[in-house]
């Protein structure tokens, strides 16, 4: 449910546009993205308590760099331009801008000039992280100038009397030592919120509400044990226990003894209304003699579905569909239009045509990480909660070519393995994803006194906020070398290990 506190954030296509969000919401106030093109009416209408313009990667008085409705400074709203945000408010609003020489990145000494809500409360001179080309030369008629640097003769500016404050740097940026003061300064003193955006009363809410939507009627949810759709289902369940039924396609292509964990926690733990289908053998033979990697991720995808809805048909009339789609699924972005290099697929794309007549989406308005705190108030185990991301089309796209079953349980010992000496080195969340391939490689080796022809598999760790870039996670060599030994010591038919150090771009962080 939406909350009724809300402040904005006008997304001008900058890569920092989650973040602030997140920063906001860290702050207790619950906030929204939308595109800079949203019209200052609907804005108003909205009774933002406050909005927040975020950067971007245009110069500012290029004809088709993106503009906001001039209006928006009018309505009385406090208004907080970082960056772009802050040039385009200079611009808009009669101030000169213009295009340094160099770039300026990174971080960056400024010293406070004068008395200024915004960055009350702050040394008078500190570190900010500075990114842009495109500076200010000379604020708007109205406004006075609160910050400056050695190269940047506005760092912050402001018309207090209009609530219109900027900045050139990021206070949402971590480097930026004094970021979050200011944000809560903003958040705080200029826009009044009281931070009533908490996970607790979000439960409550939620719950409350779904209550009155759902009345006496039934709900399904595809559960896949992945991270969103159990929050979900749990929220759900809080709200209208048996009524919820759960039905959790096994496709076999999970991870070790992952089918079974998810069957009990929410069986025995939950006392969910839970179906399983075990359809392993029906996906291997569909994906039989297949090992192109787009056609089967699309035959996982179809046949999901299909096992999906001849459940949901045996179960008869279905008036709801759960599902766990979140904040950033849904999020409108200001520009940017990503290329699609991997056709995805999740249990969000089920079909509109199984017959339910209304969609429950209760992690609607979450980030990843306030999905995880959910769960953990509602008493989902940490091993789920935390569970890393793990691709809807499983295993398949992490054995290369085609899928067999003896391949998949290969992969699966390796992967548990692996994914246990990671735990036990502690690194299981410092490590955003880490998994094991197999590569479909054999080579030669030797083992006692005999040459041996065999399988290669190959690990991969990866750190990364987004998931669209990764960097290659350093692991330390001697858990490297134990997860090493061990899978070569208890897994057959295995006599290569292989360590993936490449950074996304240019490889993807799955193999396929
Ligand atoms: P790539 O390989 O594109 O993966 O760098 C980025 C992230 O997405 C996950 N992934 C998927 N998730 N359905 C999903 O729900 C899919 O088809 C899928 N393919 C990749 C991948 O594990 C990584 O976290």
């Amino acid at each position: 449910m939406k909350q009724k506190e809300t402040v904005l954030i006008l997304d001008f296509g900058g890569q920092y546009s989650q973040l602030i969000a997140r920063r906001v919401r860290d702050l207790h106030v619950y906030c929204e993205i939308k595109s800079f093109r949203t019209p200052a009416e609907e804005i108003a209408a909205a009774r933002y308590k406050g909005i927040i313009f975020s950067g971007g990667p245009d110069n500012v008085y290029d004809e088709d760099a993106p503009k906001c409705d001039k209006e928006i400074f009018n309505l009385g709203i406090p208004v907080l331009g970082i960056c772009y945000g802050a040039q385009l408010m200079a611009f808009s609003l009669g101030g000169k801008t213009d295009r340094a020489e160099i770039r300026e990145y990174g971080k960056t000494e400024f010293q406070i000039l004068a008395n200024s809500a915004l960055l009350h409360g702050i040394e008078q001179q500190s570190v900010c992280w500075m990114s842009h080309t495109v500076y200010i030369k000379t604020p708007p008629a109205g406004f006075h100038i609160t910050a400056v640097s050695h190269t940047c003769p506005v760092v912050a500016m402001e018309n207090a009397e209009k609530k219109l404050y900027a900045t050139q740097f990021h206070p949402e940026v971590e480097h930026t030592v004094h970021g979050k003061e200011i944000l809560h300064n903003f958040l705080y003193d200029i826009c009044h919120c009281s931070g009533d955006w908490k996970m607790d009363s979000f439960i409550q809410t939620t719950v409350e509400q779904m209550r009155k939507t759902v009345g006496d009627r039934n709900v399904i949810c595809a559960l896949s044990g992945g991270v969103d759709s159990s929050v979900a289902a749990a929220l759900v369940h809080r709200a209208v226990g048996k009524q919820l039924i759960c039905i959790f396609v096994d496709h076999g292509l999970l991870r070790k003894d992952e089918g079974d964990e998810v069957e009990h926690v929410f069986r025995s733990q939950f006392d969910m209304n839970l179906i399983r289908v075990n359809a392993q053998d029906r996906f291997l033979k569909r994906l039989s003699g297949v090992s192109e990697p787009e056609k089967k991720r699309k035959i996982i995808g179809e046949e999901f579905i299909r096992v999906f809805e001849e459940e949901a048909k045996k179960i008869g009339h279905v008036d709801f569909l759960c599902q766990g789609t979140i904040y950033p699924d849904v999020v409108e972005s200001g520009t940017g239009n990503a290329a699609v290099i991997k056709s995805h697929h999740n249990v969000g794309g089920l079909p509109k045509d199984i017959g339910f007549t209304g969609l429950v989406e209760p992690l609607r308005y979450l980030f990843k990480d306030e999905v995880r705190k959910v769960g953990t108030e509602l008493g989902l185990p940490d091993n789920l909660v935390w569970r890393q991301p793990f691709p809807g089309p499983g295993l398949a796209i992490r054995v290369l070519g085609e899928v067999t079953a003896e391949k998949l349980d290969l992969l699966k010992d390796a992967d548990a393995i692996f994914r246990e000496e990671i735990v036990k080195a502690g690194l299981g969340r410092k490590i955003n994803q880490y998994f094991a391939v197999l590569t479909g490689i054999k080579s030669v080796g030797v083992m006692g006194d005999g040459r041996t022809y065999d399988n290669t598999v190959a690990l991969r760790g990866v750190t990364t906020t987004d998931f669209m870039t990764a960097d290659w996670a350093r692991i330390p060599y001697d858990v490297l070398e134990k997860a090493s030994s061990r899978i070569i010591n208890e897994v057959q038919n295995v006599n290569r290990i292989v360590y993936d150090i490449t950074s996304k771009p240019p490889a993807t962080i799955e193999w396929e």
